[in-house]
């Protein structure tokens, strides 16, 4: 049954920069997603600093559109690189800013996560470090199968192709995985 069920995904980059291994996982992973997931990528570049200041004033529109669309989505795929052990500040950022009150929008939500970075471990410590964010915001993010891309510059082509088979048959078997972890918690 779950094979004919649809799901939207709402899909996020923890990077900014144009040849972003990141986000060129993202990319694929849309182009990979299993019959019945749809998925939206969303750009969180617009996303300004957090001052609290502003948000007295009301959510900037780039926020205001990212909750809306955590919101509205069954699921949010997360690709994230490691900086320093961690997240980068811009997806902190990101979600810092969608988590405020009223109806913080990651509160049940099914979370799935991956990453690609230049170092051996595949941006292992900055995952553990996502997921815990989501422990307080009461995200339900997927155990396994877990997503580490290491040494990502021998993986994807000058375009931003993934070319490396075994990896993309691994994005594909965690987003059929992912599939079914979004049905199971609807
Ligand atoms: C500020 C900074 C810190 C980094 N720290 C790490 C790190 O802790 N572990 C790691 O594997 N790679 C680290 N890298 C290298 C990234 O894995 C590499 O730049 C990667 O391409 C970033 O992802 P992107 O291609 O999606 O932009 C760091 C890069 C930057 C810019």
């Amino acid at each position: 049954m779950s094979g004919q069920a649809s799901v939207n995904i709402l899909g996020i980059a923890g990077s900014l920069r144009r040849g972003s291994f990141n986000a060129a996982t993202l990319r694929t992973a849309q182009e990979l997603a299993p019959d019945g997931m749809r998925m939206e990528i969303f750009d969180i570049a617009p996303i300004p600093p957090y001052n609290e200041d502003v948000r007295q004033q009301g959510f900037p529109q780039p926020v205001e559109a990212l909750r809306a669309k955590i919101k509205a989505a069954d699921g949010l795929l997360i690709v994230t690189p490691e900086y320093n052990y961690s997240i980068p500040g811009v997806l902190k950022n990101a979600i810092d800013w969608a988590s405020r009150p009223p109806e913080q929008p990651f509160d049940g939500k099914p979370i799935g996560i991956m990453g690609a970075s230049g170092g051996a471990l595949g941006t292992a410590r900055a995952q553990y470090h996502l997921r815990q964010c989501f422990v307080f915001l009461n995200g339900l993010v997927m155990n396994r199968p877990e997503v580490m891309i290491p040494a990502a510059q021998n993986k994807f082509d000058a375009d931003g192709k993934l070319t490396d088979q075994q990896t993309r048959d691994f994005l594909a078997a965690h987003l059929a995985a992912f599939k079914a972890w979004v049905l199971r918690m609807k």
